[in-house]
């Protein structure tokens, strides 16, 4: 990776002044020089980390908390807004929000005083609250879609979608693109090498080999869908509009409408999961790019983290499930948890989706967003390196290409481990907190102008130090 990086950071064709080389003797030793930083001013959550390794597998609650940059996770006392405190006292700007969970802003009044309330009042029953239907009218309003029901994660709406897929179309597969993330939906593990589909690197214990279940093309390309659905066995097209897990990668103009109709011309469903596409609008890019999807996943922000996601469906959907699954088996048929749909999750995404979530704080977040941007396109010309920053409303992240991406080879291909974890502890070591495992950055309705600024001047100063 680190030679391929420097043979790509020699002199682009067409450019006026030759791209920069990171020197990667002098990356090594800057991280060196920031873990040192990060491990002088962070006793505590050493020692909780340290004690962390006789009760919790690998010393973490969630295996990836391993994975962040500097010697050890940061422990978390508070959060509130678009900041958190750590154990050791340390406040930081906040512009990975839980990896969308917390796009809310964390902790909004408005959403803990509807869960305080609901929590004293009755917290899971096994039946409805007046609020779910609150929650299904109003998501009515964004995505255009009439019918929902709720789980507790965006990875069950989305495993659960795939089943009504394969079982109104009686089709065993599904189809994803090269470098998704629906979750942990085993199906959504693999991907396409040489033309061959396999699973993903790093997939533990799959249940099948993914290419029994799986179809796997490259975003944007209508040929390969084309060629992928055409042997009428693909249930459903299981797609973010936009890709976000690796880096931002816009759709083409026109990619959706024809993809649509491929999927509709072979008997597919298009399921659209906006899990992180709504940063794009209150109705995710469904509502802003009018996709008309068969059926919506949305997870993560809904109930501000508290756990709940949502799944919709057109009319025509509706009835075909209406038309298979029977009174006697609904509890039985793989599809269900006994906490989905709970009085507390309905509660929080009522709250959220009501106050939060509102046309008036997404334009201010996405004013942010374009600040962010506009900064880190600054430095990246500043400093005359061959990056580029994509934004998808009130998200934004910088990858380490010179151009965007147009499908999830081009921008893994351009991932630089090494480098990323750099400006990540940099970044933590002066008070800003990246999402992990890609440099995004999330915007919420407490983010302030001065955040945005306070990232673009450590991007400066590590961009400054690096070349
Ligand atoms: C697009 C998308 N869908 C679904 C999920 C799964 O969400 P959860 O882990 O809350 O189930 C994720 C998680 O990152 C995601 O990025």
């Amino acid at each position: 990776m680190i030679s391929e990086l420097n043979n790509f950071l020699e002199q682009k064709p067409g450019r006026k002044t030759a791209m920069r080389t990171i020197d990667r003797a002098k990356l090594e030793k800057l991280y060196e020089r920031e873990e040192k930083k990060f491990v002088a001013e962070h006793p505590r959550s050493a020692a909780l980390y340290g004690r962390a390794q006789r009760s919790l597998l690998g010393g973490v609650p969630m295996n990836w908390m391993k994975k962040w940059a500097g010697a050890y996770p940061v422990f978390v006392e508070t959060a509130k807004g678009g900041r958190f405190t750590c154990v050791d006292g340390h406040e930081y700007v906040d512009l990975c929000l839980g990896d969308t969970g917390a796009m809310t802003g964390h902790s909004p009044d408005v959403v803990v005083e509807a869960v305080a309330k609901r929590m004293r009042e009755g917290i899971t029953l096994m039946l409805p609250t007046e609020d779910a239907l609150f929650v299904g009218e109003d998501l009515q309003k964004r995505f255009g879609l009439p019918y929902w029901q709720f789980t507790l994660t965006a990875t069950d709406a989305n495993r659960f979608s795939i089943r009504i897929a394969r079982e109104i179309t009686q089709r065993p597969k599904i189809l994803v693109y090269h470098y998704c993330y629906h979750g942990t939906v085993d199906e959504s593990f693999a991907g396409v090498y040489e033309g061959v589909v396999g699973p993903r690197r790093g997939n533990i214990g799959p249940p099948v080999n993914p290419a029994e279940t799986t179809r796997v093309v490259e975003f944007n390309d209508l040929n390969a869908l084309d060629d992928a659905l055409k042997r009428h066995d693909v249930a459903c097209i299981l797609a973010e509009p936009a890709m976000t897990n690796v880096g931002i990668i816009l759709p083409d103009e026109g990619y959706w409408k024809t993809a649509r109709e491929l999927a509709h011309r072979y008997g597919a469903l298009l399921i659209a999961d906006e899990t992180h596409t709504i940063c794009a609008g209150p109705g995710g890019c469904s509502a802003e790019w009018k996709l008309e999807p068969d059926m919506v996943v949305f997870g993560k922000a809904i109930g501000s983290g508290i756990p709940g996601a949502a799944y919709g469906c057109t009319e025509e959907v509706a009835q075909r499930i209406g038309a298979r699954i029977h009174l006697e088996d609904c509890d039985v048929g793989g599809i269900g948890g006994t906490l989905a749909g709970n009085a507390v999750s309905l509660a929080a995404m009522r709250a959220t989706l009501e106050h939060v979530l509102t046309a008036q704080n997404f334009e201010k977040m996405i004013s942010l967003a374009v600040r962010f941007n506009d900064g880190v396109c600054a430095v990246i010309d500043q400093n005359r390196l061959p990056w580029n920053v994509q934004r998808l409303g009130c998200r934004a992240e910088y990858m380490f290409h010179e151009k965007p991406p147009r499908n999830g080879a081009e921008s893994a291909a351009a991932a630089d481990f090494e480098l990323e974890r750099l400006l990540h502890l940099y970044a933590l070591n002066r008070g800003v907190l990246l999402t992990p495992f890609h440099n995004m950055a999330l915007m919420c309705p407490e983010t302030t102008a001065e955040d945005i600024d306070r990232h673009t001047e450590i991007l400066r100063s590590a961009a400054s130090e690096l070349c």
